[in-house]
């Protein structure tokens, strides 16, 4: 029998550096793992870019790696639990590139706790990043979007977890349901503002984030690995790609959705009854 074909993620380069031309985005949590490879395909794709986090060491670097593919970028350290930082952000936005074009709301925290341990604080920590900092951003931005009625997107990045149940991660399991209703109720109230909201929800993705504050053993990697049929992890690339597909005008049809990329997982657990 033939070895089964390769999952492996394309090697070949899917970028167009004109796609995104003129196009400034803001990704919030864009220091590290799937938003700075969000921030750095918007930029491969020709976008000046904003990112925005709680740490400016991490922010910095992502700024200088834009800058080296000869876009625009500022570095801005937001809480986005603090709405007045978060509006302090949209001033310096709105004096540096005049408009946003794509946001998308990817800062979140989690780790793994059950209920029965979880304090007040550490639900509530999760649950403003996660649901109100979407709040906080979409809302804040939204006269600068509004400039680029027509072509202004707004991507919040969720789990599949979001759809079904999320023991360990009960926390960020409701916050992020609740952003998935703010996506489509965000859709429909901004249509006629020219504005689309999406929604990714990633599977299983390795980033160093991910795998130390929710698969930190071998054993938990394994058995995540057991029930996806690809029979990997995502890479954030990955990620980065449909981001920028909802962020382009590939997909103008396309407001209220939630795109679902998680190597199959979704359907191979409810086929098992899981
Ligand atoms: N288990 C249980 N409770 C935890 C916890 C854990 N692993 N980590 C934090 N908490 C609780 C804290 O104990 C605290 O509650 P308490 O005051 O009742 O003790 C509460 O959460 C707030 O913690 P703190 O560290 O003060 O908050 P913060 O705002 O600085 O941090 C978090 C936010 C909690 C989300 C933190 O995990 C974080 O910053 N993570 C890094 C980013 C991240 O998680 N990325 C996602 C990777 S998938």
């Amino acid at each position: 029998m033939s070895a089964p074909p390769s999952t492996a993620p394309a090697k070949r380069s899917p970028y167009r550096p004109d796609l995104l031309a003129g196009y400034t985005a803001l990704v919030t949590g864009g220091g590290t793992g799937m938003g700075r490879a969000m921030a750095l395909a918007f930029a491969d794709h020709g976008a000046d870019v904003v990112v925005a986090s709680r740490k400016k060491e991490h922010l910095d670097p992502v700024a200088e790696e834009i800058r080296k593919r000869g876009r625009r970028a500022l570095a801005v350290p937001v809480d986005v639990r603090d709405f007045a930082r978060v509006e302090a952000l949209r001033d310096e936005i709105e004096r540096e590139f005049g408009a946003l074009d794509i946001l998308v709301n990817n800062a979140a925290g989690n780790f793994l706790a059950p209920v029965s341990d979880l304090s007040p604080n550490g639900w509530n920590a999760v649950v403003n990043i996660v649901l109100t900092g979407t709040f906080h951003v979409s809302k804040a931005m939204l006269p600068l979007l509004e400039k680029r009625a027509g072509r202004a997107s707004v991507t919040n990045i969720i789990a599949t977890y979001a759809y079904a149940a999320a023991p360990l991660v009960a926390h960020s399991g409701a916050a992020k349901a609740g952003v998935l209703n703010l996506t489509r109720s965000l859709a429909l109230e901004w249509a006629h503002r020219g504005i689309r909201v999406n929604a990714i929800a990633p599977g299983p993705v390795d980033t160093e984030g991910a795998s130390s504050h929710l698969f930190p053993t071998p054993e938990i990697k394994d058995r995540i690995l057991s029930t996806v049929p690809l029979s990997r992890f995502a890479e954030a690339d990955e990620i980065a790609h449909a981001a920028v597909y909802l962020a382009s005008d590939a997909a103008s049809y396309v407001t209220g959705d939630c795109l679902i990329i998680d190597g199959g997982l979704s359907w191979s657990t409810r086929f098992l009854g899981e």
